[in-house]
């Protein structure tokens, strides 16, 4: 790491409707204000009760790998239901679980989306806190999203935080990351890296959160650990994790939810 950052639902109705609001920042061809689906479980994926649907046939140029992964994007009833809404990503329906249950962007006023390609935190943000300022940040380029400023940026390169904190223009109320780096394969490794990850998200947060704000980062099964959980557990009034239903059961990602942010003050000994 370059930068030597440190040391180391609204009301809680789990199944309640999500896209009974505005969904302007969603693709066209979503059906844009039509009945108000269920984003929370479609197709009951979090049980894993579904059957295959449909089966992809191996061609000459695809590894079997891509034809597994091909096959289970076909089936996922989350990849379905983000195109039917409009949501660039499946992951828009993770970070709607972790607000069902932690609440955290009613009242954010300045918010911060790290890792944000291809955008689908990005609108549900912008759908769920219209008028609040959000700013979203990542390596590869995304489309733009009304009310939404992007950066095409690697947070990693020593600029990154200071161009955050000059679009954000004040504190920060909710710093979101889902930021992954490249997997190795090595599960170890790929462990290792993401905590990194983590843990720069973290420095930066203690720089620009307003107190009482809320940290969302992802991990890695496991959670966070050791030295980054102390430091979390030191800034913060809350530190929980969480596996939303949306994220796939056989993968290790994780998300640790920190609020009620102290405010800045000196790093844990
Ligand atoms: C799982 S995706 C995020 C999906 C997004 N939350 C959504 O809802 O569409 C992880 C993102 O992290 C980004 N990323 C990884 N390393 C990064 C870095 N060093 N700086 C900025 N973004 C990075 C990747 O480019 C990728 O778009």
């Amino acid at each position: 790491m370059s930068r030597g950052r440190g040391s180391s639902g609204r009301g809680g109705g789990g199944n309640r409707p999500v896209s009974s609001r505005p969904v302007g920042n969603r693709a066209a061809g979503s059906r844009a204000g039509g009945s108000s689906p269920t984003g929370s479980t479609p197709g009951g994926a979090s049980k894993g009760a579904r059957q295959v649907a449909v089966r992809v046939k191996t061609a000459r140029k695809r590894t079997h790998s891509s034809t597994l992964w091909l096959q289970r994007q076909l089936n996922d009833p989350y990849v379905t239901e983000a195109r039917r809404q409009g949501y660039r990503s499946r992951a828009a329906f993770k970070i709607i679980q972790l607000d069902e249950k932690f609440d955290f962007f009613r009242d954010a006023k300045r918010i911060v989306d790290l890792g944000a390609a291809p955008g689908g935190w990005s609108q549900v943000a912008a759908d769920r806190v219209p008028g609040a300022k959000i700013v979203a940040l990542d390596i590869l380029p995304m489309d733009e999203i009304s009310g939404v400023e992007v950066l095409l940026q690697d947070f990693l390169a020593d600029e990154a935080p200071e161009r955050l904190k000059a679009a954000l223009g004040g504190p920060a109320d909710l710093v979101l990351s889902d930021m992954a780096p490249p997997t190795t394969g090595h599960t170890k490794t790929d462990h290792l890296r993401i905590i990194a990850m983590c843990e720069m998200a973290l420095h930066f947060a203690e720089e620009v959160l307003a107190p009482g704000g809320t940290f969302v980062c992802k991990v890695f099964q496991g959670g966070t650990e050791g030295e980054l959980l102390n430091r979390m557990k030191h800034h913060f009034t809350s530190v929980k994790h969480a596996k939303p239903p949306a994220s796939r059961a056989d993968s290790a990602e994780l998300y640790v939810v920190a609020s009620g942010f102290r405010g800045a003050g000196p790093a844990p000994e």
